[in-house]
């Protein structure tokens, strides 16, 4: 790497002539991330082993143990294996392409940062603004998933709480003419787990390594014992004949679940956001990445072969599938296992979504795109905990109020279009930049990665029209932000770093 690379782009970047397409050089990505004499740093805490347990702590969760059931019983069938499969082949490749960027562009900002280095400064803040969809939506969607596990549990107990303090605003209860005031649960496990990533990297880590562990060992368990009460009949047919309804069963269908479990993937990526936190990045961020997707990818499949195995897909559209498994099995003891390690494994998603969230906005403010609080990093913990804490109850505000699918949905669509830009911003800087290191390269470069933006778009595809609505309507919002104030913040930053 050459500080030549770097000029190209500085000699733009005074405030006069600095444009909307401003893009920054590998070089100035890099030496934007290094903290001046005297400041604190974030900390360089994370081996191979811990990033990956960050990424499988980010992707097992909601996904597997809800969404699995109804992906089943109401449009694939058994063949719900192969929407995993495709959804997982989809996200491999997604994955391979940040494995690329990540290791040549190693700073927390993730697709933020790449797409400022290849599409320039509107573009990066677009998709700045669209990570917000997957992090921070993403963990107040898994919230309440969180909250309905809670529910069930202590109901198996014997206990229920108010239910109007257990749903979002206005929404229905299980009690009769009783709405929705504030989903406490939600809220308070959102508030939780921003305490503990305020508290620092390495301790979270560590509590993120411990309950992966749980929740990995209690998916193992259910492979196994579910495995050997597997009756073949329930698989056939394999694929259910279409109902006459696109996307209900039929090959239709399986692409239709694709699209609903690709939500049991999203978070894999959340390794890239640690780049500056990780002890080798060009080392470990590729086994972070790549590790976590492939184990989680091979589990999925395996359960949901289990599930489909075990009782017939339509016992299945149930919030708790795993318990249909459970009950067919008959062992009553591992049903508890289970909701607690549902619990665990949703913590952790949470816990994940939020650290990417803090390390993608802790970017744009070092690149003054919002305000410093966001950069600013905590003397003696050296988290951006004063990001964390505003992050932390802006989720647990909309956990509490809105209801999941609306959640959900979007956080699907906003993963998929940053994971399409990163795939072209691999092609788009290996004709720009051919000469920069890559300690990781893509194979079948430009063919993967243009099967990864189809496959994106295929799976966009898959999502009603609403969603696109809200998305558009969402990115208008953040270009209205920009242009009032980050834009001037940027151009404010530009000009001082170059005085
Ligand atoms: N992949 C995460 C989940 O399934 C978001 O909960």
């Amino acid at each position: 790497m050459t500080l030549a690379c770097r000029s190209e782009q500085a000699k733009g970047d005074d405030s006069l002539s600095r444009s909307i397409f401003t893009r920054k050089t590998i070089e100035d990505l890099r030496l934007s991330q290094v903290s001046a004499d005297g400041e604190p740093a974030l900390r360089r805490a994370l081996g191979p082993f811990s990033l990956m347990a960050l990424g499988v702590g980010a992707i097992i969760g909601a996904g597997i143990f809800v969404l699995t059931g109804a992906a089943a019983a109401r449009y694939a069938g058994p063949a719900v294996v192969l929407s995993f499969a495709l959804a997982g082949c989809a996200c491999a490749i997604v994955a391979l392409c940040y494995a690329e960027l990540a290791t040549l562009i190693p700073v927390s900002g993730s697709t933020y940062s790449y797409v400022y280095a290849t599409l320039g400064e509107v573009f990066a803040w677009i998709i700045g603004w669209d990570l917000v969809l997957e992090y921070a939506m993403g963990a107040a969607t898994v919230a309440v998933g969180w909250s309905g596990y809670l529910v069930s549990m202590l109901a198996s107990f014997g206990l229920s709480p108010p239910p109007q303090f257990t749903a979002s605003y206005g929404g229905a209860t299980a009690a009769p003419g009783v709405v929705g005031l504030f989903n406490v649960p939600a809220a308070a496990i959102v508030l939780a787990v921003t305490g503990l990533l305020v508290m620092g990297t390495r301790e979270s880590a560590r509590v993120n390594n411990l309950m992966v562990g749980f929740k990995l060992a209690v998916v193992g368990v259910v492979i196994v014992v579910g495995g050997l009460h597997i009756a073949p009949a329930n698989w056939t047919p394999f694929v259910p004949a279409n109902t006459g309804d696109f996307g209900h069963f039929g090959y239709s269908g399986v692409l239709r679940a694709a699209a609903v479990v690709f939500f049991a993937y999203i978070g894999f990526d959340a390794v890239s956001t640690a780049a500056q936190e990780a002890r080798d990045p060009q080392r470990d961020l590729p086994i972070g990445l790549i590790g976590s997707l492939t184990i989680c990818t091979a589990l999925y499949i395996a359960v949901s072969a289990v599930l489909t195995g075990v009782v017939p897909f339509a016992a299945l559209d149930r919030p708790d599938p795993i318990s249909a498994v459970i009950d067919a099995v008959g062992m009553p003891a591992l049903a508890v296992a289970v909701k607690i390690a549902a619990l665990a494994g949703l913590t952790t998603v949470i816990l994940v979504l939020l650290f990417g969230q803090a390390r993608i906005l802790f970017a744009m403010a070092r690149d003054g795109l919002l305000p410093d609080v966001f950069a600013r990093l905590h003397p003696r913990f050296h988290t951006p905990a004063a990001s964390q804490a505003v992050i932390g109850l802006a989720v647990a505000a909309t956990a509490g109020l809105l209801p999941i699918d609306l959640l959900g949905e979007m956080v699907s669509i906003g993963t998929l279009a940053a994971f399409a830009l990163v795939c072209v911003a691999v092609m788009h800087l290996r004709r720009r930049h051919p000469e920069l290191p890559r300690p990781f390269r893509v194979p079948l470069e430009p063919a993967l990665p243009i099967l990864g933006v189809l496959a994106c778009l295929i799976l966009m595809a898959g999502l009603p029209w609403q969603t696109w609505a809200r998305l558009v309507v969402w990115l208008a919002i953040g270009m209205a932000i920009y242009l009032t104030t980050g834009r001037q913040g940027a151009r404010r930053h530009a000009k001082a770093a170059a005085n």
